[in-house]
């Protein structure tokens, strides 16, 4: 007899025959869902496209083009390309409604062709309420709530339109499936035959996707395969500042970010992202560090504090915030090891201010000597800039682009520099600096004792 329903992962798309309560295949818990078959009289022949030589297929660059917002733009590679279609994940209420809206206005901006904006989420009110806040009015945007897939693309196909969002794949379903919406089976069908309507119309679609409160992209994540390209709206509700990152980019590289900030009317772009993660203290505190990350090609100053306090029972324990983990563990054991320093009978707490993360080598010997700096009471230099990475042996080890991260340091109002060990002259942009050059822990620790 033929199988009537199915059980699907929500987290991965694995199927099953019976409910199971971990997923084999991504050993999330109770992930599985049961899901009709779908039936197999869909099956109809689709056109059959030719082979193509390489030599004649035409390419023509510079066919991207501006959403207004340069932050998105240098995200996607340069700009929106024709019939791409382009996910946007991220918590609910971080702001993808908000930024579509405000790109998808940007890249009509000087033109008479119009947007189609899909939501099944809001009301039209509710959209044009937004719009509002962020002094958006237009008679080339189009808002359709609508959640039916079948609507959704005879719309695309009637009004022909310059770009369109689907806001969000959650909440869209065809009528072709009977599951509900939201599930694998309607997010991957939705998303493949937008996907199939937006290369054939040359739309670039732009996706809205949320992610569950584990982390665990239910729907999204399914999704990443098929679309060309997949970026994540970061951020916390504590703060203002939102991070857009590209995970996958057919049209780009994908370790570009745009930083935003989410004020009272809508988001607006972070030129100078160095000076929104240092604390605002005046005056030189024991524990804090401040060093210089890359960020796709972009060096961003962030501040690295650490606290060492006595543990009160037994077990230490060790919280780190915003940098790896086990890389702050790898590095409290050298410092014990290699530095010396006596850590083990204390807790130790580890933070990147302004709740950022930065998961990159050169940020170990900043992690150290902030950790360092609190355990013996001794605060670095204010404007010193570190960054180095460390080996298991001690020794620090060199990192890339130490001379944009020297450059932008400066820029900041840094005067003094603590690096690893130069191979080569750096060009060094301002003579009156200090430049520390150092080989091992022992004498990273020297300079802060002796500062
Ligand atoms: P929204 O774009 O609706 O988030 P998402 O689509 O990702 O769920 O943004 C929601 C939050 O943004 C909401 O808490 C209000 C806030 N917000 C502002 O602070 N300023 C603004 O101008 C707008 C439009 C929203
Ligand atoms: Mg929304």
């Amino acid at each position: 007899m033929k199988q009537k329903t199915f059980f699907v992962c929500q987290s991965c798309g694995q199927r099953s025959l019976k409910w199971l309560g971990r997923c084999p295949a991504c050993n999330e818990w109770n992930t599985l869902v049961e899901e009709a078959a779908e039936s197999v009289s869909r099956k109809k022949k689709s056109p059959s496209a030719t082979p193509v030589p390489l030599r004649e297929i035409t390419f023509t660059a510079g066919e991207r083009r501006s959403t207004g917002i340069g932050e998105l733009d240098r995200v996607l590679g340069g700009g929106l390309v024709p019939g791409s279609l382009v996910l946007i994940g991220g918590d609910p209420g971080v702001g993808k409604s908000t930024l579509l809206l405000q790109a998808v206005n940007g890249y009509l901006s000087g033109n008479d062709s119009s947007a189609l904006y899909i939501s099944g989420e809001e009301s039209a009110p509710q959209i044009k309420l937004r719009a509002g806040r962020m002094n958006i009015d237009s008679d080339n945007i189009l808002i359709l709530p609508e959640t039916s897939l079948e609507n959704i693309l005879s719309a695309m196909e009637e009004t022909g339109p310059a770009v369109t969002v689907v806001d969000s794949i959650q909440t869209i379903h065809s009528e072709e499936l009977s599951s509900a919406p939201g599930t694998v089976a309607q997010v991957r069908e939705c998303a493949a035959r937008l996907m199939e309507t937006a290369k054939r119309l040359e739309i670039p679609t732009l996706i809205i996707g949320h992610v569950t409160k584990e982390g665990a992209i239910a729907g999204p994540r399914v999704l990443e395969h098929l679309v060309d390209t997949v970026l994540y709206f970061e951020g916390d509700r504590s703060h203002t500042y939102r991070i857009l990152r590209a995970v996958k980019n057919r049209f780009g590289s994908t370790n570009e970010i745009g930083i935003f900030e989410m004020t009272d009317r809508g988001l607006t772009e972070v030129l100078n992202p160095s000076e929104l993660f240092l604390s605002e203290k005046t005056t030189e505190v024991p524990g804090t560090s401040v060093t210089s990350t890359i960020e796709g090609t972009r060096p961003i100053i962030v501040e690295i504090q650490a606290l060492v306090s006595p543990t009160s029972f037994g077990m230490p324990r060790r919280t780190a915030i915003g940098v790896d983990y086990q890389r702050v563990n790898l590095l409290i054991a050298v410092l014990e090891k290699i530095g010396g320093l006596q850590l083990g009978l204390n807790d130790i707490y580890v933070n990147v201010v302004g709740g950022l993360k930065v998961i990159e080598p050169a940020t170990d010997l900043p992690i150290a000597l902030s950790i360092a700096s609190s355990l013996l009471d001794i605060p670095l230099k204010r404007e010193m800039l570190v960054f180095g990475e460390i080996g298991l042996s001690g020794e620090i080890r060199n990192v890339s682009s130490s001379e944009q991260r020297i450059k932008e340091g400066i820029k900041t109002g840094f005067r003094s520099f603590l690096m690893p060990r130069q191979k080569r002259e750096l060009s060094k942009m301002d003579e009156a600096a200090e430049y520390h050059e150092v080989e091992d822990i022992h004498q990273a620790l020297e300079i802060l004792r002796r500062d």
